[in-house]
């Protein structure tokens, strides 16, 4: 079969209702937190994407019990430090960040070597960022030049560290987290803002976690060795897979959609915030608490009158993973916008500022790029009358969904590779676009 989708039609004026797959950063610490436990842990509207298939499979390696039918799971945690494994065992991450850094605070007291790899995108990715702190427990590492393959050698003698988190990001930090789980004394980290959902498990679980909140930075203290409880949970909507469908529904004519049971956690609204300042109509209903999340259901309404935007740098790691689409919004702004500090999207499955800036060239909106920015200059009137072919992206799932959102936004002919890789994040990706009554062969 074709790995390949076309698309030669904008998308139809649409009024309806969706269900979004389940959020994979809490999908995947569901499945690695449970595994800590001693006893049965249940999950419904678990994401079955390869990231968080991938976390099973190496679950499974370790020796832990798992079973799945449908999106229910349920797994039989092995307590801490219980993992079971012969020698030589090797984990692969795929595609995984998240996978890939949060398993290895769980390996800081492997007693054989473990060799963790990954997929091409994910080699290319730099693992220094969690290998220096859980170094600082005590485990060895051995990296190609900070890089996968990695071996990690851990040790039963774990010491509490203090930690630093500078860079705003959560892998890091919860990295750090899951290894303190594992150490006898107080882990100290301090951390730059970044998505809260391990912090927030921690305390549904009423593990020992001191949070203290400060304008840029958090202080997280952790006291480790504790039985961990089991850890039932609903995992509600993805607001990164959402993103899509907002943002093709306000760059339509005329179209609404409400988006029912999507996590609102503050710590990754960034997108709602910035689509808001530049005149998205986009409002939530229904906000309910669930487990120290936020839940609620959203509405999008279409419009034609896009704000261009200086985007305030506060928004960037809330919305680390939704610019390839803002960049979409601001391409049809009525002016110019300007995105800075934003190196870290460089870090991610491909180098997505590149990808952006490419995108952008594609579909003739000037734009400026440098390392760490880019200036969008916005056309209210954008219409693409040409063939337009988006390959080679490392098969980033989020420049393969970015790019059917454009072409079904602003018209021309594409034809889009590596179309397995939505399978990533959101496998119902383009059935839910064929549903909003997209035409894609
Ligand atoms: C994630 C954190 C972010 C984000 C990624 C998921 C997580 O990465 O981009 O998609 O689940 O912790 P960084 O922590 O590297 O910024």
């Amino acid at each position: 079969m074709s790995n390949f989708v076309k698309i030669k039609n904008k998308i139809k004026t649409f009024n309806k209702r969706l269900l979004i797959d389940g959020d994979k950063s809490l999908s995947i610490r569901w499945a690695l937190l449970s595994s800590q436990s001693l006893k049965k842990s249940k999950a419904s509207n678990l994401l079955l994407s390869e990231d968080v298939i991938s976390a099973l499979n190496c679950l499974k390696k370790l020796g832990v019990k798992i079973k799945i039918s449908k999106n229910f799971c349920e797994i039989n945690g092995l307590g801490l430090n219980g993992f079971k494994y012969k020698n030589n065992l090797i984990l692969n991450a795929g595609n995984s960040g998240t996978l890939s850094r949060l398993i290895l605070g769980l390996l800081v007291h492997s007693k054989k070597k473990i060799k963790l790899k990954g997929d091409r995108s994910l080699s290319k990715r730099d693992f220094l960022r969690v290998i220096k702190p859980l170094e600082k427990f005590g485990a060895r590492f051995d990296s190609n030049h900070g890089k996968l393959p990695i071996k990690i050698q851990g040790t039963n003698y774990t010491k509490p560290i203090r930690y630093f988190e500078k860079k705003g990001s959560a892998q890091c930090k919860s990295a750090v987290m899951f290894a303190a789980l594992n150490t006898l004394g107080e882990t100290i980290i301090k951390a730059k803002k970044s998505r809260d959902h391990s912090e927030l498990l921690f305390k549904h679980l009423k593990l020992p976690i001191k949070i203290i909140k400060r304008d840029k930075f958090d202080f997280i203290k952790i006291i480790g060795k504790q039985n961990i409880p089991a850890l039932n949970y609903k995992i509600p909507s993805d607001i990164s897979s959402a993103a899509f469908f907002i943002v093709l529904t306000a760059l339509n004519k005329n179209s609404i959609l409400k988006i029912k049971n999507v996590n609102i956690n503050p710590s990754r609204m960034g997108v709602f915030y910035i689509l808001k300042l530049m005149g998205i109509k986009i409002s939530r209903l229904n906000i309910k608490n669930y487990k120290g999340e936020q839940i609620a259901d959203l509405i999008i309404k279409s419009t034609n009158k896009i704000k261009p935007i200086n985007c305030p740098t506060k928004f960037n790691t809330s919305a680390i993973d939704e610019f390839l689409l803002i960049f979409l919004v601001a391409a049809k702004a009525k002016g110019v916008s300007y995105f800075k500090n934003l190196s870290e999207l460089n870090q991610k499955e491909s180098p997505r500022l590149k990808w952006g800036s490419k995108i952008l060239n594609k579909i003739g909106v000037k734009n400026i790029v440098t390392k760490n920015s880019i200036k969008i200059f916005g056309n209210p009137n954008l219409k693409i009358n040409k063939k337009i072919i988006i390959k080679d992206f490392l098969k980033d799932h989020r420049v393969f969904m970015t790019s059917v959102i454009a072409a079904l936004s602003f018209g021309g002919e594409w034809q889009i590779f590596d179309k397995d890789s939505i399978n990533t994040s959101f496998p119902s990706f383009l059935k839910k676009v064929g549903y909003l009554g997209a035409k894609i062969d």
